[in-house]
């Protein structure tokens, strides 16, 4: 529902029950701050002044990246380092390391809270899911709080600094440091600000913790501890009134409990949800607990606890079970851009990664190297995905000049309880991360730190364990470092799991990172070989995923592991989403600027190893996959080898009707013939190339067939969902081919394709997936890269036909008609 209507509706319900009753007066108000605001680059004297003039200003719709818009510059955020942990002997430029935008320096937001209206007794909170970096916070002129980490959620009470009828001017000051981040942090308001009005009397931010201490088939225990605030002393007579309600809003018990002299500040109450309805990945149901807080009959508060009934166990050589369940995370490590859309937070832009993220059967999701955005760990548990959320990618001891280490003894123990307060009712969120490869595994000191931080972590939520991502092996395992954590996570070292295992105490232990093997769409390279921190002249990396990084592996060694050590916990792929920056292994190599490590490069096309893991992951659908393409003019009876990615044991390979011989797949000292089946001798020749699957009883049950591809004829454009919500949010995702008069895609096809959206929709973003590109995404035209790219539509707030034109030179144009429906109440 649009937030709007939503707000509208409630205190439409809320004035016919204050007719009916002056008790139930509408109790908590809370607007999403996204129009209005005006915006500006660069140190603004006295901005933080009502009186300041800022109608020169840009106008931006919040949440808002300002560096998304370029230009590309290898100057920006220019990193002369020497990276210790990827083996590198000497400092060197590192250009495009955080992207090459231009994130640094200092942005100004200002925008006048017109909704606020203050009744006596009410108190006003701003909201901020994340603001990048360095935030100072003003109202009216005066400072209400400053929160330097730029991807946490933090909350300030401004009461006393409003008037209460206004006006009020929400001002806020950010500052990007350079040589502060490996990656593309974004800049700016990039999450969503909340304003929330509430009584004086109050349930404040992130104030309820739901557990479910006992479930059973019949029945599940459910805790609820809520805290209430108030500036003065709480009332007499406060109870709590809490319903929970299924999956279909219906109520299936209630509990009215009294606040006594001994609870303080926090109610607990004690329900129970008959016959639960479990959540997991493949079933993942909610539960709401909808609490009213009252004084006396005074309405005071309502507040929303949504959750999820499951029970999980790490065991000590068992592993991990959900529900009783057994089974390994297939994860994937994901930073927070949205590529083409930068950090700037779109749910709909979520929504279409967890999406493709569910067609190769992933499970699971670390939120490397930061806390996320509330609106993916509600996605997580609304679509299924257990979460790993991880608060750091450095403590004390730096990895870069401005990073984390400057705040890490003043704000470590803020941040991680914000971060654990703000997640743990998420059904999702399975467990914990306290940091990333830290450098304080090896130094002085270090174990004392991370004890000290899931000692924390446990204080505010004894419910989750612990990890952390480790890479230095030796130092950690030695001094103790990874045997005081819950759950001992590495880092590419899957031919260490059996020492791991021998000498920690734990009997378990995560592929909390793994793989970090490089490709770039389309691009295939000869002679086809294993290959370490491989470079070639053009900044691409060879798709047939052999090519990783000299700390890392191909997919199949990391398969390998995890098949043949029953205590595995399962990976955290390195990464499923390309995203802005660290461009390994072409750091320093500008024009590269984004990564290489994904399964889906940047504008979300998926690469070949979308096959490989889909392989793996997603029983239950069938993957029969060749590659490369077979367009290769000019190769004509030379080497090229074709390897299927399959979940059937066997495949027959022809060229041109032409048996290849017939390969099964099985146990081998080679990871990459035990997961693919290749053909390494094949000659090209230009036509058909065609694989036949058979099943385990050898009957043929499959085929798939790729074919030279003619010359470019027209585009095709294929939309991924065709019915929009007209909420001024959703997006499609349309992908454009290059095709020949067949239909086939050419694969080395570089039309400049330029679009029109006209209608109930606007042009939102492009991309194709080149790390090298420096076109930039807001602009309706880009060059395809393989024969593809991705354009990005976004609904208008009216229902209505959406037109995409596209064109190109030398190319049929197209026209796509899309449809934008007002969502349903
Ligand atoms: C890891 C690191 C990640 C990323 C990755 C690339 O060591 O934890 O953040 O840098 O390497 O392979």
């Amino acid at each position: 529902m649009n937030y709007i209507t939503s707000l509208i509706s409630r205190a439409a319900v809320a004035v016919l029950l204050l007719l009916a009753s002056p008790a139930l007066a509408q109790p908590r108000q809370e607007f999403l701050l996204t129009s209005n605001w005006k915006f500006a680059k660069g140190e603004q004297s006295a901005a933080q002044q009502p009186s300041f003039k800022d109608t020169k200003w840009q106008t931006v719709s919040v949440p808002h990246d300002w560096a998304i818009y370029g230009p590309f510059d290898g100057n920006n955020d220019l990193q002369k380092v020497q990276i210790v942990q990827n083996n590198e002997k000497e400092a060197s430029l590192k250009a495009g390391r955080t992207g090459g935008l231009p994130f640094t320096g200092t942005g100004w937001y200002r925008r006048p809270l017109t909704e606020l209206k203050l009744a006596p007794g009410q108190r006003a909170v701003l909201l901020f899911d994340g603001a990048m970096s360095n935030a100072q916070v003003f109202v009216n002129g005066k400072q209400v709080g400053t929160w330097p980490y730029g991807y946490n959620s933090f909350s300030f009470d401004i009461t006393d600094f409003v008037r209460a009828d206004g006006p009020n001017l929400l001002a806020v000051r950010l500052e990007n440091l350079p040589e502060a981040s490996r990656w593309y942090p974004g800049a700016g308001l990039y999450r969503n600000v909340h304003l929330i009005v509430t009584d004086d009397v109050h349930i404040p931010v992130w104030g309820s913790y739901l557990t479910t201490p006992q479930i059973t088939a019949g029945f599940a225990k459910v805790k609820l501890l809520t805290k209430v605030a108030s500036a003065g002393s709480l009332p007499p007579n406060l109870r709590l009134q809490t319903e929970i309600r299924d999956a279909s809003r219906r109520v299936i018990t209630t509990l009215n409990t009294p606040l006594a002299a001994t609870d303080g500040h926090e109610f607990e109450q004690n329900l129970v949800v008959p016959s639960p309805q479990l959540w997991s990945p493949e079933t993942p149901t909610l539960y709401t607990a909808v609490s009213k807080l009252y004084a006396g009959e005074v309405l005071k508060d309502e507040y929303t606890t949504r959750f999820g009934v499951r029970s999980f166990t790490f065991e000590q050589n068992k592993g991990f079970s959900l529900n009783g369940q057994t089974r390994k995370f297939k994860g994937v490590c994901n930073h927070h851009d949205l590529g083409p859309l930068g950090a700037a937070v779109n749910t709909a832009a979520l929504r279409r990664q967890l999406t493709l993220l569910k067609e190769i059967g992933c499970d699971a999701i670390r939120t490397t190297h930061n806390m996320p955005a509330p609106e993916l760990v509600q996605l997580c548990d609304e679509m299924g995905f257990m979460l790993m959320v991880e608060p750091f990618d450095e403590w004390k001891t730096p990895k870069v000049k401005n990073g984390y280490s400057r705040l890490f003894d003043q704000w470590a123990e803020k941040d991680i309880v914000n971060m654990v307060q703000h997640y743990r009712n998420n059904p999702s969120v399975i467990m914990w991360s306290i940091g990333n490869e830290v450098p304080d595994q090896w130094a002085p000191g270090g174990s004392k730190i991370a004890k000290r931080l899931q000692d924390i972590v446990h204080r505010e939520d004894p419910t989750r364990p612990v990890t952390a991502g480790m890479d230095q092996f030796d130092a950690a395992v030695n001094n103790g470092f990874a045997a005081l954590l819950d759950i001992p996570g590495f880092n590419y070292k899957p031919h260490r799991y059996p020492e791991a295992y021998n000498k920690l105490p734990q009997g378990l232990l995560l592929g909390t990172e793994t793989a970090s093997t490089v490709s770039s769409r389309g691009v295939y390279k000869f002679p086809v070989e294993r290959a370490k921190d491989k470079r070639y002249p053009d900044n691409q990396s060879s798709s047939y995923d052999l090519e990783a990084s000299n700390w890392s592996q191909t997919p199949d060694e990391e398969f390998a592991a995890q098949d043949d050590l029953p205590y595995t916990l399962g990976e955290f792929v390195w990464t499923g989403f390309d995203y802005l920056g660290e461009p390994w292994p072409y750091e320093g190599y500008w024009p590269s600027h984004s990564s290489y490590f994904g399964i889906f490069d940047l504008a979300g096309l998926p690469k070949d190893r979308y096959y490989l893991y889909r392989a793996r992951w997603n029983p239950t659908q069938p993957t029969l996959h060749l590659l490369p393409h077979w367009t290769w003019p000019g190769r004509e009876g030379q080497t090229t080898p074709v390897f299927c990615y399959t979940n059937y044991p066997s495949a027959e390979l022809f060229v041109n009707g032409q048996s290849q011989g017939r390969h099964t797949k099985g146990p081998s000292d080679q990871p990459q013939t035990r997961y693919r089946l290749m053909w390494n001798d094949v000659k090209y020749a230009p036509g058909t190339l065609k694989v036949v699957a058979y099943d385990a009883q050898g009957k043929a049950v499959a085929e798939e067939t790729v074919r030279t591809a003619g010359a470019p004829h027209h585009i095709r454009l294929v939309a991924d969902h065709s019915t929009l919500t007209a909420d001024g949010q959703d997006l499609a995702y349309i992908t454009a081919r290059v095709e020949d008069a067949q239909g086939n895609l050419c694969p080395d096809a570089t039309h400049q394709l330029q679009f029109k959206v006209k209608g109930a929709g606007r042009f939102r973003a492009v991309g194709n997936g080149d790390a090298t590109s420096l076109e930039v995404f807001h602009q309706p035209k880009m060059h395809t890269f393989h024969g593809q790219l991705v354009a990005i539509v976004q609904a208008t707030d009216k229902a209505g036909e959406i037109q995409v034109e596209a064109k190109g030179t030398g190319l049929a144009g197209t026209t796509l008609r899309l449809q934008a429906a007002r969502s349903q109440p």
